[in-house]
């Protein structure tokens, strides 16, 4: 059995077999029309969300399957005060397959170890959107027909914005990949995470998109993740500080593509749409395929090797996660953690440095 808890815990073979099989999805969707039959998908949304749970119900009515969830965790026992750990004991009970949406960093690992079923990680806080990158890298491929030799732009909230973390852990898979940082001093993307790629790729920093857009392959906006922010004074000092424009974008070269996850607040104006460029419709609509063959892919095959996270060698951590956003912090959980590539101690959960 196989979770998917972060980007990287796939290989990249791994990876490209779910892109040829997306790719066989939207060619011959008649050919999977039964493929899950009778298994039932239960979406765990304790955080708002559009795309990713109907994309991931659509996904599995597509392949025959069924589906049941919360979408509210106050319609759920979570407002009577229910674990994570225990509301996934349940579920498991009655589903095949479980797609987790939570605030709390570090959530669909706890699922993953309670679960006796496939856990799909559909967003844990501002730490991963394995399921976003998944769709991100299948339109890259599908657009550009290639994952290595890229310049990418992220641009936005990098500190808050757990697509751009999952997107740069994923690409370390692949060769010859720069990362162009667009965000302003406030929202910096994570230390902890550039100390983990920077082996496997590189980056480097640019002040505005308009410096940074005529080297782009990819331009990767992010909306400022207001619901993130401790203060809201610090919120409306961020926002609205990086906006595609039609005009800017004619700097860029001809194929560059703009990915966005949406949904999108005021980072890119409405005039870039019409513009073919502007790739995220495009990309919203790959990611039912690209879940359709992860749904299909968790539930048929037998794999060879484990996920990531439970293969990593865990440890017990010697101190507990400090990450205030951390699930450590209010679930009694065992204190797992791992040593990076640095020799530091990483919570398991949240993946930040245990200080
Ligand atoms: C993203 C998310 O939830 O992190 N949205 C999505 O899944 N399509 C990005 C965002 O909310 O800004």
């Amino acid at each position: 059995m196989r979770h998917l808890i972060e980007s990287n815990d796939f290989t990249k073979q791994e990876l490209l077999d779910l892109i040829d099989l997306a790719d066989n999805m939207i060619e011959n969707p008649r050919q999977y029309a039964e493929s899950c039959r009778g298994k039932q998908l239960a979406t765990l949304f304790y955080e708002p969300s559009t795309r990713t749970r109907l994309s991931f119900t659509s996904a599995m009515l597509s392949l025959g399957g069924s589906v049941f969830g919360f979408s509210d965790a106050n319609s759920s026992s979570v407002s009577k005060g229910e674990t994570v750990a225990d509301t996934t004991r349940i579920i498991s009970q009655y589903a095949d397959i479980i797609a987790m949406r939570h605030h709390k960093e570090g959530a669909a690992f706890v699922a993953a170890q309670y679960s006796l079923l496939p856990v799909i990680n559909a967003g844990d806080g501002s730490h991963a959107h394995p399921t976003q990158t998944l769709t991100d890298i299948f339109t890259i491929h599908r657009e550009l027909g290639r994952l290595d030799n890229l310049t990418i732009g992220l641009c936005g909230d990098l500190k808050y914005g757990r697509t751009v973390h999952s997107l740069m852990k994923a690409m370390t898979l692949f060769d010859n990949v720069h990362f162009i940082l667009i965000a302003s001093d406030r929202l910096p993307f994570p230390t902890h995470i550039l100390d983990e790629c920077k082996m496997k790729i590189s980056y480097s920093e640019s002040p505005s998109i308009e410096e940074a857009i005529d080297k782009c392959d990819v331009l990767y906006m992010t909306r400022v993740q207001q619901e993130r922010f401790d203060d809201l004074a610090e919120y409306e000092a961020c926002k609205s500080n990086f906006i595609l424009t039609y005009e800017k974008l004619q700097q860029a070269k001809k194929e560059m593509i703009v990915l966005h996850p949406l949904p999108r607040v005021d980072e890119i104006s409405s005039d870039v749409d019409d513009d073919p460029r502007a790739a995220y419709f495009r990309q919203a609509k790959n990611g039912k395929f690209i879940r359709m063959a992860l749904i299909h892919t968790l539930l048929t095959h037998d794999f060879y090797s484990k996920s990531k996270h439970l293969e990593n060698n865990l440890i017990e951590t010697p101190q507990p996660c400090l990450n205030k956003k951390c699930i450590t912090q209010t679930e009694a959980v065992e204190r797992l953690g791992y040593v990076d590539n640095l020799s530091n101690h990483r919570c398991a959960y949240c993946d930040e440095p245990i200080k």
